[in-house]
């Protein structure tokens, strides 16, 4: 019974006051975000699990790589834990390490040294030590056009990480024209590209995310059409059609700030996951907020973190066992955090 699960977490919380911190990012259900220390989009968890030294478990209410994130930031005597191991990234997925690589030397053999690798923090801990030590960096939505403007400091072009969209869609808002971005294909080891490669400055990996790409052109002409007055606003991990016919685009703090400081009576089709959107509909009833695409559109893996494994995983510390321990072995957190930190430095 809910009532009781929540009563569990509650005494938990009580009994370990500081010691344990639970993180949970804006797209978790209502039934586990009501019971996170701190709610925030995936640069904001980032910090504060950087700053947080007291506490010993970090329960985190988000997908593996934000896990794997908050374990690099945090010291030895603090352990991270993830409720379900089987909340994944379907976009961190799209690149492993061994495509990586393979990109790597084919690209470097065709560029030599004018490429710097960038991340989205959207990774695997491995694709980020491979950054790190590359001298790239990893970004957020929240942050990535400063670090596209950061890495063209160090090289003449980028490979970008594994999601084409913002990739794409950073580098157009800084001026970067779409014939200036060519596409690597990691199952085929191939560039997708047309012209000369000498006039290429942006390489994007062609990967996304399963949930934004939901929202279309189609969706958009249909909000325009039927309600002419609203204001659309989307993540920038929708693909770049959809950003460039949105009003609006930005990471989910974003979001969220705007739909909070909008008039009262304004009106709002809002592109990004069904959760977030739900739950800025429940709390701002004198706005008319709906879903870009009126099938909505959930992360099935952000959902895997729901109550019952929130309260079994709390259970296991309690015990003194702790399990779904993430961990990222020593030599990929080094140079995984350089990464990390070159981005948090200018954040
Ligand atoms: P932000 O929280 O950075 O907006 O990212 C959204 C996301 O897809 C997290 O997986
Ligand atoms: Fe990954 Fe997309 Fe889910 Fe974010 S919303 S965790 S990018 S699948």
């Amino acid at each position: 019974p809910t009532q009781e699960l929540e009563a569990r977490v509650r005494d938990i919380k009580a009994q370990l006051g500081k010691k344990l911190f639970i993180p949970g990012h804006h797209y978790q259900k209502d039934e586990v975000i009501q019971f996170a220390d701190v709610r925030g989009d995936s640069l904001q968890l980032a910090q504060m699990a950087e700053k947080n030294r007291e506490a010993e478990h970090i329960v985190f209410c988000g997908v593996h790589f934000m896990a794997e994130t908050a374990d690099i930031l945090t010291v030895d005597n603090q352990k991270v834990y993830l409720p379900d191991m089987r909340a994944g990234c379907s976009m961190a997925d799209m690149a492993d390490i061994y495509q990586t690589e393979r990109a790597w030397e084919k690209l470097t053999n065709i560029f030599g040294d004018t490429i710097l690798p960038l991340t989205y923090v959207n990774s695997t801990a491995a694709i980020k030590s491979f950054v790190g030590q590359n001298g790239g960096a990893t970004v957020t939505s929240s942050n990535a056009e400063k670090m596209v403007q950061w890495a063209f400091k160090q090289k003449e072009r980028i490979l970008f990480l594994p999601d084409q969209h913002l990739g794409r869609n950073t580098a157009y808002s800084l001026g970067i024209s779409l014939d200036e971005m060519a596409v690597w294909n990691p199952i085929t080891d191939e560039l997708e590209y047309d012209g000369p490669v000498e006039n290429i400055k942006v390489l994007l990996w062609k990967g996304h995310c399963s949930v934004h790409e939901n929202f279309t052109v189609k969706n958009i002409e249909e909000v325009r059409r039927n309600y002419p007055n609203m204001n659309i606003i989307v993540h920038p991990e929708c693909r770049r059609e959809v950003v460039a016919l949105s009003d609006m685009a930005g990471s989910t703090t974003y979001i969220i700030n705007m739909i909070e400081k909008a008039e009262p009576g304004s009106a709002w089709a809002i592109g990004t996951e069904m959760n977030l959107v739900n739950r800025l509909i429940q709390e701002h009833p004198d706005k008319h907020i709906i879903s870009l695409n009126p099938h909505m559109c959930p992360c099935l893996t952000m959902n895997r973190i729901d109550l019952p494994h929130l309260v079994w995983c709390l259970d296991t510390i309690m015990e003194g066992e702790g399990h779904n321990v993430i961990q990222v072995d020593d030599k990929t957190a080094t140079f995984a955090k350089m990464a990390l930190d070159r981005m948090l430095e200018r954040s």
